[in-house]
């Protein structure tokens, strides 16, 4: 395996289940599409962040750190896998959450406090500068911190998803089959630059699109380029990439970062009638949404198979509640 070398603790919940959507297909009379459930990766609801988690939480502990420190939303998903990664490991866990302490604690935050985790408020400061100081006050208390940058998303984190491709490809081995398209959302960039290192290295010739939840398609595009070329340097490939090696779309940001609009609100309600499947309303409701719309549009040949590897966020759905009802 191309991450063999790299340290790695098991955590996650893999592989996970690649499955036909047949009833949505149907209805939609577009490609036959798939999904990757890595909503079901474990770490307390699931999510992307499990396969990151793995390769940071070893280097943490090669590191002999004891408590791991990270930032993010107040409905962050990847503050509540670290936090539920911290507490399996017996590390401590601080998330520094942007903004100021809401009136209820719901949904991600929720699950965060009952898994142990110390809450900082950032305010209007920015996270890295709160994350940074956080780490010097617990240096100085004699503590080991570890920080796990913003969305895990550094070459250790996306090395997570160059695994996770070497995952995929040995199922679609396994069952004959081959994928087109693997769609996915993209915002601080470690799935999609993962997914497109793994897919270079091991000779996948589908396309990969990332749907944007947030960044302008040229900014996440130059933050794809230089993660990818520093995770396959991290792995030993001698591959490099540019921005134009990334097919991403910005057209479904809409509103912006977490702002739920009718698109979302359709997106959720669809996949989870048809198929019993729940999405999130930030992140996979957003691109499923996108999706959804590409093959109305009939972006995609009706022959093609279409993978949306879904990342997870189930969390994020109940700290939403009166965005997605
Ligand atoms: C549920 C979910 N999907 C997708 C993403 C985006 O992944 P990445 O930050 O690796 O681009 C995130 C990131 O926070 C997420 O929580």
């Amino acid at each position: 395996m191309l991450t063999d070398e790299l340290p790695r603790v098991p955590i996650a919940h893999l592989p996970t289940p690649l499955e036909p959507l047949p009833r949505l297909s149907e209805q939609l009379k577009g490609p036959e599409l798939w999904i990757k459930r890595d909503d079901q990766t474990g770490l307390a609801t699931g999510g992307n962040k499990a396969r990151k988690l793995e390769f940071l939480v070893a280097d943490a502990l090669a590191q002999e750190a004891d408590v791991l420190i990270t930032g993010g939303a107040a409905q962050s998903n990847h503050a509540r896998q670290t936090a539920a990664a911290a507490a399996k490991l017996g590390l401590g866990c601080v998330l520094v959450l942007r903004g100021e302490p809401p009136a209820e604690i719901q949904g991600n935050l929720l699950l965060d406090v009952l898994l142990g985790a110390e809450i900082v408020w950032g305010h209007d400061e920015p996270l890295n500068a709160v994350m940074s100081q956080v780490a010097e006050d617990w240096r100085a208390q004699g503590r080991r911190p570890y920080v796990i940058p913003y969305g895990g998303s550094n070459a250790v984190g996306a090395a997570g998803y160059v695994a996770g491709m070497e995952e995929l490809l040995a199922q679609c081995d396994e069952r004959g089959l081959h994928f087109d398209w693997i769609v996915s959302a993209s915002s601080s960039g470690g799935t999609q630059s993962g997914i497109v290192v793994g897919a270079r290295a091991l000779g996948y010739t589908g396309r990969v699109l990332g749907i944007s939840v947030d960044p302008a398609a040229e900014v996440l595009r130059e933050r794809l380029s230089g993660l990818a070329t520093a995770t396959a340097e991290h792995l030993g490939l001698e591959l490099t990439f540019t921005p134009e090696d990334f097919t991403v779309s910005d057209e479904y940001v809409g509103a912006g970062y977490g702002v739920v609009s009718d698109r979302e609100r359709e997106a959720i309600r669809t996949l989870a009638r048809t198929e019993g499947i729940l999405l999130d309303p930030v992140y996979t409701g957003k691109a499923f949404g996108g999706l959804l719309d590409m093959v109305r549009r009939e972006f995609f040949d009706a022959g093609e198979r279409v993978l949306f590897w879904h990342t997870g966020g189930i969390g994020g759905l109940f700290g939403h509640r009166d965005d997605v009802l």
